[in-house]
């Protein structure tokens, strides 16, 4: 599963699923491109690519802005190489029952999880795949996109709609021989959950949902990631894979 030549973007690539990703598609031989908001973040990850060997550019950006989007693209183009694969990781969410959801909890995640996937998925698309008739996206969607869980309205549906724009670019854009899919993890220990796991209450509803009876880990996202950046995933489009353990299946 050799990714040698290729360069990848990773959203969110300071932490969590990101931040593995990322390193395992060094691992893999990509070169990596790294987007996020905090640099010094990104430089944890930077450094640990440049020491496998692989070149490594960091490019603070909020993908809420999606003007950023296509100038950040366009130096890459200039300053790196053309983009390969994308790995849009950066997500949010602020739990809250549905009867106290604010507007602003609203935007933050919708803006994240929806707009800023679908215009990064745009910016690199239309500027450095499409041109080329070729590249692969794979968006870091959730269980959440598929089954209800508690306190996390506008969560899921911003993960049913990432689900949603995996099937409808997959379909608009295989004609540039360009493959869109998702992966779904289930409950996985990043900075993103630590509150919500360190309560031993859900903790126990999350085990007690999971047949395989642990956590996901952020590697095993990451080698789904790396699985379908790689040509061994050449027919899949379209698809939305869990890493769940099966909390889906029942
Ligand atoms: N951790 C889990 O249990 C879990 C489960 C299923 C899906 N996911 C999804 O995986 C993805 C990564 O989550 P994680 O667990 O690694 O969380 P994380 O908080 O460790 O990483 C998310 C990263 O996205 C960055 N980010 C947030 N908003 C951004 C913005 N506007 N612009 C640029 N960067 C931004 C954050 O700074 C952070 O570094 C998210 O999309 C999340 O919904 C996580």
């Amino acid at each position: 599963m050799s990714l040698s030549g290729k360069v990848a973007l990773v959203t969110g690539a300071g932490s969590g699923i990101g931040k593995a990703s990322a390193i395992s598609l060094a691992k893999k031989g990509a070169d990596l491109v790294l987007w996020g908001r905090t640099k010094s973040k990104l430089s944890q990850t930077g450094e640990e690519i440049l020491s496998l060997g692989r070149r490594c550019l960091l490019y603070p950006v909020d993908v809420t802005l999606p003007a950023d989007l296509s100038k950040a693209v366009q130096d890459i183009q200039k300053d790196f190489g053309e983009i390969d694969i994308l790995v849009n990781s950066a997500g949010v969410n602020i739990p809250q029952s549905a009867e106290d959801v604010t507007v602003d909890a609203w935007n933050i995640i919708m803006d994240t999880n929806v707009k800023g996937l679908f215009f990064c998925c745009q910016s690199v698309g239309k500027q450095s795949m499409m041109p080329r008739e070729k590249g692969v996206i794979i968006n870091i969607s959730s269980q959440a996109g598929k089954v209800a869980l508690p306190y996390r309205a506008v969560y899921c549906a911003s993960k049913g709609a990432v689900d949603q724009l995996t099937r409808v670019l997959a379909y608009e854009w295989a004609k540039y021989k360009i493959r869109v899919n998702a992966v779904a993890p289930t409950f996985v220990e990043t900075p993103f959950t630590e509150k919500m796991l360190n309560d031993l209450e859900f903790r126990e509803f999350v085990m007690s949902n999971i047949p395989l009876k642990r956590l996901a880990t952020a590697e095993d996202v990451a080698n789904a990631v790396c699985f379908l950046a790689s040509d061994e995933s050449n027919m899949i489009t379209g698809a939305v894979i869990p890493v769940d353990g099966g909390w889906t299946i029942h």
